[in-house]
């Protein structure tokens, strides 16, 4: 921890007491950054905002690559901490597990500020601020998508059957991103006044990758060809990985099956373009700028709030080509 000695010498450490840490005022601030990996254009896009945010902030950013790995960002966490940086930052690759390293921060006075996925620890003063996305309504958004669509566009089951069958593509397991969205969807289902009308077949994890959502929709598509009406994947790298497995076995999708993502990156408006998906609900994964300006605040000693969400929408096929030249990622 950096206290200002000019603060201090002023006799301003009464103000600095009701908080723990305080920024030097002549030096550039250093910040630790684990990101869970790169498994998804998504997670590309947050990286690069990241990186980029850290320039625009001035600070000197430790950027720490996990690889899928819990373990890494454990320890470059620690690492962190033997450096002595001003503040940690880090996307939680699963809910929980975070508790012991997370107190050894707190015992070297860093603060920690999470980004992007949510985390369960047994005290929340553990961490500092949190900034990312609301993952439960993102699920909700949806369903509430797909119940419209399929009311407005009296879709009927495939099989002819009384059911509107629905597969779902999870995200990483124990991940917020994928609980969340399972949560949110399946209250939006049980919520819905056309509950009867829908089912669930299948729901299983691809990892939040391109290539795992290709082999499970295909899968899927061994046992349920003729059954699937809509697929959910909870990102659209999934989703496009998903659209490969649906066109080798000889279904439309988009037609045949109804398409919905999660996260809203080019690749998915192209898909919309072409006519091979049918929404995205947004996942915005520019939050560089408010992680570091909360980053600045708490070495400031000023209060910040405890979580933050940022702004997110739903896109779909009828307004995909207009909106894609104004996508950022
Ligand atoms: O945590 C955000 C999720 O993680 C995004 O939806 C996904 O693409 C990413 O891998």
């Amino acid at each position: 921890m950096r206290i200002s000695k000019s603060l201090l010498a002023l006799g301003l450490g009464a103000i600095l007491a009701s908080t723990t840490f305080a920024q030097a005022a002549d030096d550039k601030i250093v910040i630790g950054f684990s990101q869970i990996g790169a498994e998804s254009e998504w997670r590309t896009a947050n990286t690069n905002d990241v990186k980029a945010a850290a320039e625009r902030a001035g600070v000197e950013l430790k950027f720490s690559d996990a690889q899928q790995k819990q373990e890494n960002q454990i320890r470059a966490i620690r690492t962190f901490i033997s450096q002595k940086v001003d503040v940690i930052g880090f996307v939680p690759i699963v809910e929980t597990g975070w508790d012991n390293v997370l107190r050894e921060a707190k015992r070297a006075k860093i603060p920690v500020v999470v980004m992007d996925r949510d985390l369960k620890v047994s005290d929340d003063s553990l961490y500092v601020a949190k900034i990312g996305t609301d993952q439960v309504e993102e699920g909700r958004k949806a369903f509430r998508w797909i119940d419209e669509y399929v009311t407005k566009n009296n879709v009927k089951p495939r099989n002819g059957g009384k059911t509107i069958n629905i597969v779902v593509l999870e995200g990483t397991v124990g991940a917020s991103a994928a609980v969340g969205r399972t949560k949110g969807f399946n209250e939006a289902l049980a919520a819905s006044s056309n509950k009867d009308h829908y089912k669930i077949l299948a729901s299983q994890t691809g990892d939040f990758t391109r290539q795992k959502g290709q082999e499970v929709m295909e899968s899927f598509l061994k046992t349920y060809r003729n059954d699937i009406d809509v697929l959910f994947a909870q990102n659209d790298d999934m989703a496009l990985g998903a659209i490969q497995a649906i066109e080798a076995a000889g279904l439309k999708p988009a037609k045949d099956i109804i398409i919905v993502g999660a996260d809203a990156v080019k690749g998915m408006f192209q898909a919309m373009i072409e006519g091979k998906a049918n929404a995205t609900v947004e996942c915005n994964p520019l939050q560089g700028d408010l992680f570091f300006e909360t980053c600045k605040k708490i070495l400031n000693g000023e209060s910040v709030p405890k979580s933050v969400y940022v702004e997110e929408g739903v896109y779909d096929a009828s307004t995909a080509a207009e909106v894609f030249p104004t996508r950022k990622y």
